[in-house]
């Protein structure tokens, strides 16, 4: 199978372009990623010399590039088109998107109309859309998303990834267009943006910097680890139902201040293990509590018992073991968060931060 992964070099992506060509090392994959301040092409050191991976730099909205990765006549395609999509690329982040929605409209819906309009034309037979569940907007003390649940998006990150949704849906309506939509939880793991709770709150502290928590820091997220979403979307690639909805999720709920003070105890307690020398005083005392995000949602719960019952997934991963692994690699990997955090996300962090 010949894959089109957009938006490869990103979190997600680059842990699924790894996966594919781990476990399935037939395939080939060709990452389309624009490079934003997110993607990042060292996410994907161990794979550049692969003979079945290539990456090309460019844009979603970028129609002319993409219709030639797509009837195969672009070197990167080499004369052989991709028979699958898997679109991962988007403005990601909530918080940017209180700042800047119009790039979100951009790239999350526009994006994904550019791209569905040249794969319909061309020899795809499965296109997935990598979403989310906070499409569903927010949940209270109670109760789970399903795939039936109706789409309520609260801010403008999940409304623009809620119209990228619909356009995803009216193609398979319309057009008979092989699509399927994947909704997950937040995700963690290795090569995960700082910009997001779990990087920023390991990478602060091993910095000695405060360790900022919204509001009353009770809002609520399920956490699944990003290899167990890469493979969910494995399974969905080569046993889901075209047309069809997937939740994916980590039935694993946690308060944002529990996980915070969770790092902060296994941030003092890692060292130790790992030989390295240790700070003096407690993690936890670095915890701030900052300005609420406005529009900030409550709870969000997946019930993934479709993917379970009619694909087998399930997560492999405790939250228990991904988190110390997670720890473990954003300490053993410090350039590559330190080259991140001193480059242009430094002016983001003190506009975000300074102001709350
Ligand atoms: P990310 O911000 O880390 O990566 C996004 C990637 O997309 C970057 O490499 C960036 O350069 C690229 N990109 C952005 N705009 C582009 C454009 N116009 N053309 C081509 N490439 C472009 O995001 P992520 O956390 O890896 O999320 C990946 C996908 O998964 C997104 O669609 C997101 O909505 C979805 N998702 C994320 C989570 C999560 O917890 N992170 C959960 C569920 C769903
Ligand atoms: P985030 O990682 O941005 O993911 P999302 O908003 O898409 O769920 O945030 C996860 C939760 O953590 C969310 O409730 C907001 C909160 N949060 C903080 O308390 N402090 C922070 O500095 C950040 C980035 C997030």
């Amino acid at each position: 199978m010949k894959i089109l992964v957009t938006g490869g070099a990103g979190f997600i992506g680059s842990n699924f372009v790894r996966h594919i060509l781990r476990e399935h090392p037939g395939y080939k994959v060709i990452n389309l990623d624009k490079l934003t301040y997110a993607g990042n092409l060292e996410n994907l050191k161990e794979v550049e010399k692969n003979p079945n991976y290539t990456f090309v730099q460019g844009d979603i909205l970028d129609g002319k590039l993409i219709s030639t990765l797509l009837d195969g006549t672009h070197p990167a395609a080499n004369n052989q088109p991709p028979t699958a999509i898997i679109n991962f690329a988007a403005e990601s982040h909530v918080d940017r998107s209180i700042e800047d929605p119009a790039s979100f409209v951009k790239t999350n819906v526009l994006g994904t109309q550019v791209l569905l309009d040249c794969a319909k034309k061309g020899t795809v037979d499965r296109f997935i859309q990598v979403s989310t569940d906070e499409v569903y907007g927010s949940l209270g003390a109670t109760g789970y998303f399903t795939e039936e649940t109706p789409l309520a998006p609260n801010s403008p990150y999940s409304a623009s990834k809620t119209g990228a949704d619909l356009l995803v849906r009216a193609y398979h309506e319309t057009f008979g267009f092989p699509s399927l939509i994947t909704r997950c939880s937040n995700n963690y793991g290795p090569y995960h943006f700082p910009e997001k709770l779990i990087p920023l709150i390991i990478t602060n502290a091993l910095e000695g910097k405060p360790l900022p928590v919204y509001g009353d820091g009770q809002n609520v997220r399920d956490w699944l680890h990003v290899e167990d979403h890469c493979r969910a979307i494995d399974a969905v690639l080569h046993k889901g139902m075209t047309g069809e909805v997937y939740n994916i999720g980590g039935n694993n709920e946690w308060k944002n201040i529990d996980i915070v003070n969770l790092i902060c105890d296994l941030l003092d307690e890692r060292p130790k293990v790992l030989g390295q020398p240790q700070g003096t005083a407690p993690t936890r005392s670095l915890i701030k509590f900052v300005k609420d995000r406005p529009g900030h949602d409550r709870r969000y719960a997946i019930d993934s018992s479709k993917i379970k019952k009619e694909l087998a997934w399930s997560p492999r991963y405790t939250f228990e073991e991904g988190l110390k692994e997670t720890v473990d690699w954003y300490m053993s990997n410090r350039e590559w968060w330190h080259r991140i955090k001193s480059g242009e996300y430094k002016e983001y962090y003190e506009r975000n931060y300074l102001r709350r």
